[in-house]
């Protein structure tokens, strides 16, 4: 039971094992927010609500349609604008007499067990009812019919409650819908910080951290995809939160479009948090009869710090978000093509490639851009998804059978929502891509965006795909989108809908998804956009891992595995070995480095081993095997940051898998300091009274000692250091 009413104190108690969420039904009219942290055992607090902590109107005991009720100093759960609330609204309308208000107010709620799929849309699902329940509270406007519907999912073992709405248009006249949250609380005391992931392409999730002052704090995208810039990530947090201590409230939001995320402080330091579709230049035509449902935003909470609230996301994420066959098994050692041959291959050189690969250990043998059309570099082909019979004289089938005969598998890359102007497909439907007339069609990479929105496009991307992958034995697809939307503008649209399509396209692009996916269950599909640009968990509903950025950099990884941990579970990120010099920076580090940074990861290769000596093939061979014995512990195991390269020199990382019976501990040192003799560092979550084997050797360690006293590390000079320790309980 994660939800229960409470009819005499009038208050929603939606709890996990360790959180708690509650909502007070004020004056039978609004739903308002009363609280949301550590667990309690009290669902009769309403007079938390009365304590004396805003000034001017202290109203628990005034009616709502009194002349001089005010909304302005009460904690809503999904707030309107017009009527004395000046904060920002969850939703925002236009009628149509031009006006803006509404009022809903109370009028139905029920609590089922499970937890309902939204329409059209990816959402955390849970595989029996037990596993979760749901509040759904209906609100009313009785002058025009608006019906509001807010969904809460208490999913009590992950300590996980999910939130999205759903808006009806019950009245007689088309309603447009301006904006509307997935999820709009008011806290009492609002945090010091937000902490965001954000950058750019080579430079994704960056961990900021911003100080919350009075007014807005946001974190957005409105370049059609959740972006490198930002993602759809918020916690907010009080300055002395770590990663093993302190409050922590978190957002994220399971959408790969346009989004934001805010804190508003007001005069006396509440803040409302609100997470969902970016509203600028969002316009949903809701006819009389007709809803409009948000994205799901996913909430959590952790009085035990960062590394509390990540262990909450990964586990719920890897059980709740993650589908398909590949949810539970471990994800195949790969060798991608791209920073090996770039364009230039053919038939021949992959195999030998594969040959060697192989040997290696490898499993999976991935081709990269550049198999079809006539591509031989990124200006042209993107929508003739059929093989270029030079390169490649039997086809992707031929070279798949040849591949498949060596014993590896075999993935093919594409990039299925774009077209480029030099097509077939271009010369055929000039008005699929988006566009404005008489407008200028902004290239980027040479390349256009397709309308994912029309029905057409999205039949001739599952009618091409499924062609290839119906035709041999693929085993996984890596789907790239290397491009951000521009002139937003669809030939299919009426002018009244425009403002729908970045909407449209993200509903596009989920429904292509959803039956790819369902059609080729086999498939392992890998999601990448130019890296990290589309790196959400909406994404993770239909793809098995995500490529987190296209630098492979050793050094530069640190940063964007530890900001990506914050949130995605190791499983998900992939992380290659590739060559040095690395392409991106051109900087050479020890194979050994290389492969500590991408072992807590899902491990893969990026680079010609066909250019390798004897040598360095001989100690891939060994990292793969180790990689493929640490795998199940890797993939499943519970990551925790340990130092941060946001912070200091050095960054460490721990698993702790099979209830804690290994840990894995790596640390990083990418710099030579003088004068640093001692060096080292304390493990966090272990059992403080258990003893520990190193793996490998005959030292014991007692966990007190390790949590305390730390470890000590081996590092004498010289950059680029690393270190490796696996300890089993004993
Ligand atoms: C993008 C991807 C790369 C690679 C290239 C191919 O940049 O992020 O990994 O697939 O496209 O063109």
């Amino acid at each position: 039971m994660g939800i229960t009413f409470n009819g005499e104190s009038g208050i929603f108690h939606i709890f996990t094992n360790r959180t708690s969420y509650q909502i007070l039904l004020y004056q039978n009219t609004y739903p308002l927010h009363l609280y949301w942290g550590h667990r309690v055992y009290d669902d009769t607090c309403s007079w938390q609500l009365e304590a004396p902590y805003r000034r001017a109107g202290i109203l628990l005991n005034s009616q709502p349609d009194d002349a001089m009720f005010s909304r302005e100093y009460l904690p809503f759960e999904y707030p309107c604008y017009g009527t004395s609330d000046f904060r920002t609204p969850a939703y925002d309308l236009t009628d149509s007499r031009g006006h803006g208000i509404s009022d809903p107010r109370f009028a139905d709620w029920k609590i089922v067990s499970g937890k309902p799929q939204l329409e059209g849309l990816p959402s955390s699902y849970c595989e029996s009812p037990e596993e979760a329940q749901t509040l759904i509270l209906t609100l009313k406007d009785s002058v025009s019919g608006l019906q509001i519907e807010l969904f809460y999912s208490a999913f009590e073992s992950s300590d996980v409650i999910t939130r999205h709405a759903r808006i009806t248009n019950g009245g007689q006249e088309t309603v447009m819908l301006n904006g509307a949250a997935s999820m709009s609380l008011d806290m009492k005391h609002g945090t010091d910080q937000m902490i965001q992931l954000c950058g750019t392409a080579l430079r994704e999730t960056h961990i900021e951290k911003r100080a919350l002052g009075t007014g807005v704090t946001a974190i957005e995208s409105l370049r059609g995809v959740s972006s490198h810039q930002a993602n759809p990530f918020a916690a907010f947090v009080n300055r002395d939160t770590t990663e093993t201590q302190g409050e922590v409230f978190a957002v994220s939001l399971v959408y790969s479009g346009n989004f934001r995320i805010q804190a508003e402080k007001d005069m006396y330091g509440s803040m409302r948090i609100q997470a969902g579709i970016n509203p600028y230049q969002f316009r949903w035509q809701l006819e009389p009869g007709s809803s409009f449902t948000t994205p799901e935003a996913l909430l959590v909470y952790s009085s035990e710090g960062l590394g509390a609230m990540s262990c909450c996301f990964h586990r719920f994420m890897r059980r709740h978000i993650s589908r398909g066959e590949y949810r539970d098994q471990v994800r195949p050692v790969l060798l991608n093509t791209w920073e090996a041959f770039y364009f230039s291959f053919n038939h021949d050189r992959v195999l030998e490639l594969a040959r060697t690969a192989k040997q290696a250990g490898i499993e999976l043998l991935v081709l990269d851009d550049g198999w079809f059309g006539h591509r031989d570099n990124d200006r042209s082909s993107l929508g003739d998804w059929y093989p270029d019979a030079k390169k490649l004289p039997r086809g992707i089938r031929g070279l798949c059978e040849d591949i498949n005969a060596m014993g590896l598998k075999m993935g093919l890359w594409f990039e299925p929502e774009m077209i480029s102007p030099d097509s077939d497909l271009y010369r055929a439907h000039p008005d699929w891509c988006i566009h404005v007339p008489d407008r200028k069609r902004t290239q980027w990479r040479s390349q256009l965006v397709l309308d994912m929105g029309r029905l057409d496009v999205q039949q001739y991307i599952i009618d091409s795909l499924s062609a290839i992958l119906g035709s041999c034995n693929l085993s996984y697809v890596k789907w790239d989108c290397n491009r951000r939307i521009t002139e937003a503008g669809s030939a299919a649209l009426p002018p009244e809908r425009q403002g729908e399509l970045m909407h449209r396209y993200v509903l596009g692009l989920y429904a292509v998804m959803k039956t790819l996916t369902e059609r080729f269950p086999h498939v392992l599909f890998e999601n990448c956009a130019s890296g990290g640009a589309r790196f959400d968990p909406g994404m993770m509903c239909y793809f098995a891992q995500n490529w987190a950025s296209d630098n492979t950099d050793a050094i530069s990884r640190l940063k964007i595995q530890q900001g990506a941990s914050m949130v995605y579970p190791p499983i998900w990120i992939t992380s290659h070995i590739s060559a040095s010099p690395n392409h991106q920076l051109n900087r050479s580090c020890s194979l050994q480095f290389r492969e500590h940074v991408c072992q807590p990861f899902n491990l893969g290769y990026e680079l010609d081993l066909l250019q390798m000596q004897p040598e360095e093939l001989a100690q891939l061979n060994e990292q793969i095997k180790t990689y493929k014995q640490l795998r199940p512990l890797i993939q499943f195991g519970d990551f925790y940051r340990i130092l941060s390269p946001f912070e200091g020199d050095d960054t460490a990382w721990m698993i702790s898998a099979e209830q804690g019976k290994h840990i894995l501990v790596w640390y990083y040192k990418p710099y030579a300091q003088p004068e640093e003799s001692y060096l080292g560092f304390k493990i966090p979550h272990l059992d403080e009274q258990a003893a520990y084997r190193l793996v490998g050797s005959d030292r014991i360690y007692h966990g007190s000692v390790l949590a305390h006293m730390g470890l000590t590390i081996d590092w004498k000079n010289g950059d680029h250091f690393s270190q490796f320790w696996h300890f089993e309980k004993i």
